[in-house]
């Protein structure tokens, strides 16, 4: 697949067939995070694969119900939840290296985007799920202190094809040289 067409055709899928996938496909999706780009190469990421449906449940109800990706982490086969080992990406020797501190929430961003493009160029869809009770889902998980967990998405075939959100006009973002005055 032509990657101007993944990056443009990948969407949020919020409703999923329950069919399985193939362990290849989710062996092809880890890969795509093994590749990402991190500060120094020093990869934080971690992901929990959650497959039984009563931990899905669980992970579910973190989510408000507000939240319109919440049924879509029962329906889908698969839930990965990205995590981050925190104090590595932008530290040297134990010191952060500039003002941003941590650079975990970027590095897995990253790892997120290729994981939905691979997820994508499978045929299968993804919702990266921001809003919800963190600490919540890093006591489901178990996770240690010193790791936290950033997002998650289900994995599994659409039920649907989405509708692509309106995207601001290049010039409203794009500026040459320098910002321009206001
Ligand atoms: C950091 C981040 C957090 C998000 N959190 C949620 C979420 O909690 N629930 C949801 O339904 N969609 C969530 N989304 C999906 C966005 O709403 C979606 O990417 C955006 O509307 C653009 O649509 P598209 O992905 O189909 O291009 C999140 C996306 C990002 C990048």
């Amino acid at each position: 697949m032509d990657l101007m067409e993944a990056i443009r055709g990948r969407r949020s899928i919020r409703k999923y067939r329950s069919d399985p996938i193939p362990e290849e496909a989710l062996q092809k999706v880890i890969e795509a995070v093994r590749w990402s780009p991190s500060w120094a190469n020093t990869q934080c990421w971690e992901m929990v694969i959650v497959k039984d449906p009563d931990k899905k449940s669980a992970l579910a109800n973190t989510l408000p119900s507000t939240n319109p990706a919440r049924m879509a982490m029962i329906e889908a086969p698969v839930v990965i939840v990205l995590c981050g080992k925190k104090g590595v990406s932008g530290f040297k020797k134990g010191e952060a290296m500039t003002i941003k501190g941590d650079w975990l929430m970027f590095d897995t961003g990253i790892a997120m985007q290729n994981l939905c493009l691979m997820a994508y160029s499978l045929g299968l869809g993804t919702v990266i799920i921001g809003l919800f009770d963190h600490k919540k889902a890093e006591e489901i998980l178990g996770v240690p202190g010193d790791r936290e967990v950033v997002a998650m998405t289900p994995l599994g075939y659409p039920a649907v094809s989405g509708t692509a959100p309106k995207r601001k006009e290049v010039s409203e973002f794009v500026f040459y040289e320098t910002y321009p005055s206001k």
